[in-house]
């Protein structure tokens, strides 16, 4: 199952929101209350009042019981995603954890960051917090016990801004490191590049992003000027390196011309902005959106390399598939 922050439980006059309960590290006293589903209604009951210690008692009572998942209200997000990246480096460093466990919270803790940064006015120390999660990252892709397969487990097959950029950057630091690219901070600054990739959407309209009908094109020409609105944003803080800026200015350059903003051709598009341009499409192509059903990976490998040949770098889309080859997604 898809591990979510984004998706959303109305029940009543509420809504609730699924979380990690590894996520919840013991004798740590959340400012958020916990909730968990029971009987034949599958009410929301709660578990753990705001601000109440997450004992070892607590949490037996949760085996005991057979819960086997916790719920926050919606509202109570920002408060879930700053928990979870004071936390993170413990459960991360926790030796009684899994790598697969901490790959499924990474995955929670980066997409509720991403939420974040989205839905709230951008403020440069939200760069900070990207990049501290970005090191993390790395560290656990880089880790000689780490799957690719469990990162791609977790990713989402929605379609939400905050879950692609998240995978974006699973897709494009493990291409990078398919690719031969092994140093950490090259690896880092390629990470927080595809992290923040589509930041300058946090700027567009939100009906135009979450708008059911085509885009008219007025709106797609709105839409274009995203690369150059994050770029914007980012290059005034001075807190990511010209590899990261690179990468957010320079997406949607295709190597045959026909990309935005400048049309850059081929060896004008840099190799960093080649693997997350590879990572985009393919997260693109394989999850829902409004007007277009998900492909399977071999659907949207196939048309990466017939359809798209002349944008997209060849050898990079032969690497992908050799990477997805040995850990095959869906289909
Ligand atoms: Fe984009
Ligand atoms: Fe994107």
């Amino acid at each position: 199952m898809p591990r979510e922050i984004s998706r959303v439980i109305h029940w009543g006059h509420e809504a609730y929101c699924p979380i990690n309960i590894d996520a919840i590290r013991l004798e740590s006293a959340p400012n958020f209350p916990l909730y968990f589903r029971s009987g034949p209604g599958r009410n929301f009951i709660l578990y753990c009042e705001r601000g109440v210690a997450f004992t070892l008692e607590v949490r037996k009572r949760l085996v005991e019981n057979k819960i086997a998942h916790l719920f926050i209200q919606q509202g109570d997000r920002q408060d879930y995603s700053r928990y979870l990246a004071d936390h993170l480096a413990a459960i991360l460093h926790d030796p009684t954890m899994s790598v697969q466990e901490k790959t499924a919270i990474l995955y929670d803790s980066s997409q509720a960051m991403v939420e974040e940064l989205f839905t709230t006015p951008f403020a440069h120390e939200n760069v900070s917090r990207v990049k501290e999660v970005v090191r993390h990252t790395v560290d656990l892709i880089s880790d000689d016990n780490f799957r690719l397969e469990d990162l791609l487990r977790n990713i989402s097959c929605d379609y939400y801004i905050y879950t692609h950029s998240v995978n974006v950057v699973a897709y494009s630091v493990a291409l990078a490191m398919q690719a031969g690219y092994n140093d950490h901070a090259t690896l880092r600054e390629i990470a927080n590049g595809a992290l923040l990739h589509d930041v300058g959407k946090s700027k567009l309209p939100r009906e135009m992003l979450d708008k059911n009908d085509e885009l008219s094109e007025p709106e797609w020409e709105q839409v274009r000027q995203h690369p150059q609105m994050g770029f914007d944003m980012l290059s005034q803080s001075h807190a990511i390196g010209e590899i990261a800026l690179d990468i957010v200015l320079h997406h949607h350059e295709r190597l045959d011309g026909s990309g935005y903003p400048h049309g850059l051709i081929n060896s004008k598009v840099s190799p960093f902005v080649r693997i997350v341009a590879v990572a985009d499409v393919f997260d693109a192509l394989t999850t829902d959106r409004f007007h277009q059903p998900r492909k399977t990976s071999f659907q949207a490998l196939h048309t990466m390399q017939r359809r798209m040949f002349p944008e997209l770098d060849v050898r990079l889309v032969r690497s992908f598939i050799e990477m997805l080859g040995i850990t095959p997604r869906h289909g």
